[in-house]
């Protein structure tokens, strides 16, 4: 039997997607095929210049295939490298505000706050002022905007590459709960060029020479 709610899980897929940058003879991106179909958290593993951003600017849409065909109905929210460039407001509550889309009443405001707030390990942090944050807060605030948001699935891209080890770790840590614990659990498609944060991925592909490889286990990558 087809399952009830199959329709409402976030899902992505790639059919022989080929892109390249306006004036590129060369694919950057070369038929593309893969498909996210359960929550879980899923990473892309490429080097500098390799295609990942570009990979992430397919899937929200914000340039288009030149080949093959794109199909999503995800609810999809976004986290860059830099959260600088991400968060509009002096403090974490007018954040999240800003990141409310229904209209609801401010009993439930307040409680939707504390709820995302408690998901990503920032108790208490609804007051402060976003300069006093330390990195990895801030993209944990992120993180909690996307789910104030009633987003389905995020995109990482390279989240942690401005961060220390301890804050590299919780926002690790934070997403990985998210896209396991959480009911329903979250999709998330992490980026990342550093080999030691793919043992935290469900599934792992690399982004080579214009070529996305198979979904893999994590263990079945190595450090080059
Ligand atoms: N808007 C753009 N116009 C032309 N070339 C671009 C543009 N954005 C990225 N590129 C080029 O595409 C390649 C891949 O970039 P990108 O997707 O950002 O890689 P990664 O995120 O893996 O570092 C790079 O050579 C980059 O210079
Ligand atoms: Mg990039």
């Amino acid at each position: 039997m087809r399952d009830p709610h199959e329709n409402d899980i976030p899902h992505i897929k790639f059919k022989d997607v080929s892109f390249s940058y306006p004036g590129e003879k060369e694919n950057l991106i070369f038929k593309c095929n893969f498909s996210i179909k359960k929550p879980g958290l899923w990473m892309v593993v490429g080097k500098n210049g390799s295609g990942k951003s570009t990979l992430l600017k397919l899937i929200n849409g914000i340039i288009k295939p030149k080949n093959g065909f794109i199909y999503s109905n995800a609810n999809i929210g976004m986290v860059f490298q830099n959260p600088d460039h991400q968060i509009l407001m002096p403090n974490c509550r007018s954040e999240l505000l800003i990141n409310i889309n229904q209209n609801i009443s401010q009993n439930e405001i307040n409680k939707k706050i504390e709820y995302v707030l408690d998901q990503v390990g920032m108790t208490g942090f609804e007051k402060r002022p976003v300069h006093t944050l330390s990195g990895g807060q801030k993209q944990r605030l992120t993180i909690a905007c996307a789910l104030i948001s009633d987003r389905n699935f995020i995109l990482l891209d390279e989240p942690t590459a401005l961060l220390d080890q301890i804050s590299q770790l919780k926002v690790l840590q934070t997403i990985k709960n998210l896209t396991s614990d959480l009911k329903p659990p979250l999709s998330a498609l992490w980026i990342t060029h550093r080999y030691e944060e793919l043992t935290y991925a469900d599934a792992v592909a690399e982004l080579k020479n214009g070529f996305l490889s198979n979904w893999r286990e994590p263990s079945k990558f190595q450090y080059n």
